[in-house]
C-alpha cells in the first residue's frame, strides 16, 4: 500500500508550491532511518528538481551532524514539511540539539509515522517527501568557483555531504 493513514498521495506534476519560500521559511526535518533507530534534524538548504528524467530532491547534510550517520546508513530519508510557523519550537529544537544527546520526538511532541518505503516521517507534517538515494559526494574546497563561499561556510572544513534522492512519494495531509 502506498499510503500515510491521513494523508493523500499528490502528483508531482500537479505540485506548484513556491519551494523557495518552503525551504528557506518553512523549514524541513530531514529524517533517516526506520523505527526505533532513526534520526531527524531541521534544515533549510536542499533543492528539488529534475535528473536523470526523475523528480528529484537534494538534501545537504554536515559531517558532524547525528544525522549524518544515518543518511550514510540508510537507502532513503524523507523530508516533511509543517507549514509557516507551525511547530516552530519543535523545528528550532530540532535544529539546534543533536540526536546524540536528546531523543528528539520524546522532546518535541512530534510523532514518527513509518511511510510506505519504510522510512519515517511525522504525523504532524502537512507535507512528506519519501526520497531514495541516488547520488551522494561532498562539497569539496577545489570545486568552487565563488571561493569566498568556502572560506564563509566551511571555515571548520566541515563540508557538506549531498544526496540527490529520487521523490518515490509525495504526501499531503488530509484536511
Ligand atoms: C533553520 C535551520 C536550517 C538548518 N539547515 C541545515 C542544513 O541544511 N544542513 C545541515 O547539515 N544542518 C542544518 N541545520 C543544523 C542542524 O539542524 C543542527 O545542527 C542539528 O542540531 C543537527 O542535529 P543532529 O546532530 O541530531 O543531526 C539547520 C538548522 C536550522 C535551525
Amino acid at each position: 500500500m502506498d499510503l500515510i493513514q491521513g494523508f493523500k498521495k499528490r502528483d508531482l506534476s500537479l505540485f506548484n508550491e513556491n519551494v523557495f519560500d518552503m525551504l528557506d521559511k518553512e523549514w524541513m526535518l530531514v529524517t533517516a532511518g526506520v523505527e526505533n533507530d532513526f534520526n531527524t534534524m531541521t534544515a533549510s538548504w536542499g533543492g528539488f528538481g529534475v535528473l536523470w528524467n526523475k523528480p528529484v530532491a537534494i538534501a545537504f547534510v554536515r559531517p558532524q551532524r547525528h544525522t549524518h550517520k544515518f543518511t550514510e546508513t540508510f537507502d532513503a530519508f524523507t523530508l516533511s514539511f509543517f507549514g509557516h510557523g507551525n511547530f516552530r519550537e519543535a523545528l528550532s529544537f530540532c535544529g539546534s540539539k543533536s540526536g546524540r544527546d536528546f531523543d528528539k520526538p520524546k522532546e518535541t511532541g512530534l510523532t514518527p509515522i513509518t511511510t510506505p518505503i519504510g522510512a519515517i516521517a511525522f504525523q504532524q507534517a502537512r507535507l512528506i517527501f519519501e526520497c531514495k538515494k541516488l547520488y551522494a559526494d561532498d562539497i569539496k574546497s577545489d570545486c568552487f568557483i565563488d571561493l569566498s563561499i568556502d572560506s564563509k561556510v566551511y571555515a571548520a572544513k566541515d563540508h557538506h555531504r549531498f544526496y540527490i534522492a529520487e521523490i518515490f512519494g509525495c504526501y499531503e495531509k488530509l484536511s
